[in-house]
């Protein structure tokens, strides 16, 4: 099963993957993990990342969909993967299927995950990652029992560089200019299934079960 979830900044994509990779036995591929990581050890991907990740524009198409060429020929992609954060533009959404078709697969379900604006800046301004192990929470939502370390590993949470007031404003228009005509392209596909974001962190991970078993 290969499944794309979609959305703003701050729809949840990230932590609904996390729990849909541990379900469905697959992984989730991340690009801004995979580009964090990059910037975090200084690689030649990273220090070219870098500026673009800080103002909260895209990291250049070409870049990123290499990176996810080399991620879905590893081994563990073979049974499916979920795509968190990729495609964000029309040419990386060609890009992907024309990678799939060559091995003769498809993007099965594209999960359209829908937050408001007023909601989504809650969230991520109050988002808290672990810089060792990349458990997220958030101070409101989904607090850590100490607010400096993660309840799992005891690794230091730190809030990330792009989760600031004016950043979080940059990447939402981003958002709407290059990533939301996603929504008509696979619209178009037959593949989208839109889901209301808001709401308990188990009840959106159902809609989203009910959604790729076409429910
Ligand atoms: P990336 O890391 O992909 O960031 P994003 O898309 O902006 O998404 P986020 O990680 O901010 O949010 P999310 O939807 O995963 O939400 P989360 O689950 O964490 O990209 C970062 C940067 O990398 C980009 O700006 C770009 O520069 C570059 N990049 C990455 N991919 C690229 C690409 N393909 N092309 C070009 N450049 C690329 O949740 C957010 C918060 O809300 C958390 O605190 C969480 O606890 C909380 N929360 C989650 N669900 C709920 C809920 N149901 N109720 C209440 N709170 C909730």
């Amino acid at each position: 099963m290969n499944l794309i979830l979609l959305g703003p900044p701050g729809a949840g994509k990230g932590s609904q993957a996390k729990s849909l990779a541990i379900r469905y036995g697959i992984p989730q591929v991340s690009t801004g993990d995979i580009l964090r990581a990059a910037v975090r050890d200084k690689t030649g991907l990273g220090v070219k990342a870098k500026s673009y990740m800080d103002r909260g524009a895209l990291v250049p198409d070409n870049l990123v969909v290499e990176i996810v060429a080399e991620r879905l020929k590893k081994d563990d992609c073979e049974s499916g993967f979920i795509l968190d954060g990729f495609p964000r533009t029309i040419m990386q959404a060609e890009a992907v299927g024309a990678m799939l078709g060559a091995l003769g697969k498809k993007i099965d379900r594209v999960i359209n995950l829908e937050v408001a604006h007023k909601e989504i800046v809650k969230r991520l301004s109050g988002r808290r990652v672990c810089r060792n192990c990349g458990e997220g929470y958030h101070i409101i939502f989904n607090p850590p029992v100490d607010d400096k370390k993660c309840d799992k590993c005891k690794g230091e949470l730190y809030q990330r560089d792009d989760d600031k007031e004016d950043t979080i404003e940059a990447r939402l228009k981003v958002y709407e200019e290059q990533t939301a005509p996603l929504v008509d392209f696979y619209k178009k596909k037959g593949s989208l299934v839109t889901i209301d974001g808001i709401g308990g962190f188990q009840e959106i991970t159902e809609k989203i079960v009910n959604a790729v078993k076409g429910k």
